[in-house]
């Protein structure tokens, strides 16, 4: 579909889109068209420095995971950095157009199509559940976070380990993603908005994408939806889910978060 400006400008002005009274189904629409564009929509970003933290915090620890799982593993660029350190990875994301990617990366990455919150893992078959890049925010209701981390206990190996990072609510406030690279010369134009529903706790974003490179022009829309959890209600939910020690760090330093963290990572023990 092709934007009309007067459709760009209109969000521009600040026009504030509904929020739906329910989120039935998980993910629809979300990491969809864009999956072709994500390892580029990404190059900016830093995955073996984030691949490095979340093996500081291993070691900080003390635990030297075999087998891992990357859940919402997206395209597979943390799991097949971690397969290239030698562990033992396989991915798991709700979307099928993302899973697709992770053969394509190198080394590939073995991953199939899974709902974080309804984890369907073998007891007891991983040392280690990693989940990077503000993945869990995308499941907003608490319910179905807290079958997630039950999910991911049942999941882990006495001394198992799980790892992730959530975008906290002043990120998501602040407008992180109200971004665009319109002036750029990329071929991959975008242009986000997003709007915060504080009653909710989530925050709306809404991508409009133009491909400018060989086989386009394409226009595409996503709409993304992330909801802010309180480190206090995380912590709580991981304790219900039976993990024994659960350790907060504001992003990529081992200092606790503060008022002022964007980015909070969770290191919960079994
Ligand atoms: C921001 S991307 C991050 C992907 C990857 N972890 C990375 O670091 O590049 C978020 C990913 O979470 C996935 N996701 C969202 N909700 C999910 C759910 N309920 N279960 C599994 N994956 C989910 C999306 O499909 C998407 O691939």
């Amino acid at each position: 579909m092709r934007l009309k400006l007067s459709q760009i400008w209109s969000r521009w002005r600040g026009d504030k889109p509904p929020l739906p009274e329910q989120f039935t189904k998980p993910g629809s629409g979300e990491f969809a068209e864009v999956a072709p564009y994500y390892d580029r929509l990404m190059s900016a970003v830093p995955y073996k420095s984030w691949v490095d933290y979340a093996e500081a915090l291993l070691q900080r620890h003390n635990r030297q995971p075999r087998r891992v799982l990357d859940l919402a593993c997206g395209t597979g660029r943390v799991g097949s950095e971690l397969i290239r350190r030698g562990y033992q990875v396989f991915g798991a994301d709700l979307s099928e157009p993302m899973v697709r990617y992770c053969r394509t990366q190198n080394p590939p990455l073995p991953a199939a199509t899974m709902d974080a919150s309804r984890p369907a893992l073998a007891r007891e078959s991983l040392d280690s559940v990693v989940s990077l890049y503000d993945s869990l925010n995308y499941i907003l209701d608490p319910p179905a976070l807290q079958s997630c981390f039950a999910g991911v206990w049942r999941s882990l190996a006495d001394e198992g380990i799980f790892i992730f990072d959530l975008n906290t609510a002043l990120a998501l406030r602040a407008g992180l993603f109200t971004q665009d690279n319109l002036r750029g010369r990329d071929p991959l134009k975008y242009s986000w908005k997003s709007h915060w529903y504080p009653d909710r706790e989530i925050c709306r974003i809404d991508m409009w994408f133009r491909w400018e490179g060989s086989g386009g022009p394409h226009e595409f829309e996503e709409v993304h939806y992330e909801r802010a959890y309180s480190e206090s209600e995380v912590k709580h939910m991981l304790a219900a889910a039976g993990f024994s020690a659960i350790t907060a760090y504001n992003g990529y330093t081992f200092k606790p978060p503060t008022a002022r963290s964007d980015r909070i990572f969770y290191v919960a023990e079994k």
